[in-house]
């Protein structure tokens, strides 16, 4: 395969950040786009010289086949997917899909069995996995005695777009937003024990400083226990309109204390030496485009670091910490 062909499902914002890292990549050729938006398919078109363009993921899939694209790439809102995933398995089309990769958990569940029966190549928008920071993490933990608390934090404001509004469109912050951060105990500490979970609203007045559709949690708490002794207290905010809060992951161990502030630096500290990391320049979306790509072209996938069948274990995750919070009751994980 000398250009992998990609078609592009949903152009919106983030499905930007995965077309700069194509437009950097020589092997890789967007071919096809849709999204309802026209403004949003043709400009996304135009990056590419693309031709083929297609009012929504139906139409697409209807138009093209195995033999017309490589792979797709889906980033459309949370509960745009229906059948957007289904579709790429039973035509045999690898796809990259943006976290979170449904709001129907037992939909998530279905299309996980049916990428493990068909083997197909997946891979799913956990781009802080690919992180050097995150890889520096994972190599000192083991040097260390296993056991002790992980504080983790995520806290702002509100993002601008509709769907982020509604807890029923966005699943709220911690299933939409801190998933990363849920995601990345999963890939340090392992499978978690159980969670418990609490939220609060009331400090941001729908209709003054965000839409008047806002219902989602302002703020939400989830204690995590993972075997080894740890225990995450994962916290999530968008209730913030100025100040910047701490957000990241502080893990405190016996005889260290490792402090990766989101996306920026890594700070370890000891009783005899600080060491304070600062992050590579290249987007770590590169990294997983660039890892999937590769697996499409050699069949390769050992460079893909969270699979559709992997995430669907930080969704259940996130989702029974949403339970948690409704039913006030802790959900242990067989
Ligand atoms: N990994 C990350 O860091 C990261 C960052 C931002 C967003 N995201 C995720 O990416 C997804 C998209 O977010 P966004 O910010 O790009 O949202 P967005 O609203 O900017 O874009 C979504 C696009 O999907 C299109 N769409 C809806 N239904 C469609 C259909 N049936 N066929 C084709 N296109 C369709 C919409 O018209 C819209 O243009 C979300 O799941 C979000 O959580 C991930």
């Amino acid at each position: 395969m000398k250009q992998v062909r990609i078609g592009l499902i949903g152009c919106g914002g983030r499905s930007n950040s995965h077309r700069q890292s194509f437009l950097k990549m020589d092997d890789v050729k967007v071919v096809a786009v849709a999204d309802p938006i026209e403004e949003r398919r043709i400009s996304a078109a135009k990056q590419f010289g693309c031709e083929r363009i297609y009012h929504d993921y139906t139409e697409l899939y209807n138009n093209e086949s195995r033999d017309t694209l490589d792979a797709v790439v889906i980033c459309i809102e949370p509960t745009a997917h229906e059948s957007s995933e289904i579709r790429a398995v039973e035509m045999g089309i690898p796809f990259l899909v943006e976290k979170p990769v449904d709001m129907d958990i037992d939909r998530i569940r279905d299309v996980s069995k049916r990428v493990r029966e068909t083997g197909l190549i997946t891979s799913v928008g956990f781009q802080d996995r690919y992180l050097k920071l995150t890889e520096m993490i994972r190599d000192e933990l083991p040097k260390h005695k296993p056991g002790g608390l992980v504080y983790g934090s995520w806290i702002g404001g509100i993002p601008g777009v509709w769907w982020w509004q509604k807890k029923s469109t966005c699943g709220g912050q911690l299933v939409e937003q801190n998933i990363h951060l849920a995601d990345e105990l999963r890939y340090l500490f392992g499978e978690p024990v159980s969670v418990y979970a609490t939220c609060s609203r009331g400090i941001v007045k729908p209709g003054v400083n965000c839409s008047s559709e806002y219902d989602t949690d302002d703020h939400s708490t989830a204690v995590i226990r993972f075997e080894n002794n740890y225990t995450a207290t994962l916290v999530s905010g968008c209730y913030q309109l100025s100040g910047r809060a701490h957000c990241g992951l502080v893990i405190t161990l016996e005889d260290m204390v490792i402090d990766y502030r989101l996306r920026n630096n890594l700070i370890f500290k000891t009783a005899d030496y600080t060491y304070d990391i600062k992050r590579e320049s290249i987007d770590h979306t590169y990294y997983l485009d660039e890892a999937f790509i590769y697996a499409v072209k050699t069949g390769d996938r050992s460079r893909i670091r969270s699979d559709y069948s992997d995430a669907l274990k930080t969704h259940e995750l996130v989702f029974a910490a949403n339970e948690s919070m409704e039913s006030g009751q802790v959900i242990y994980f067989k």
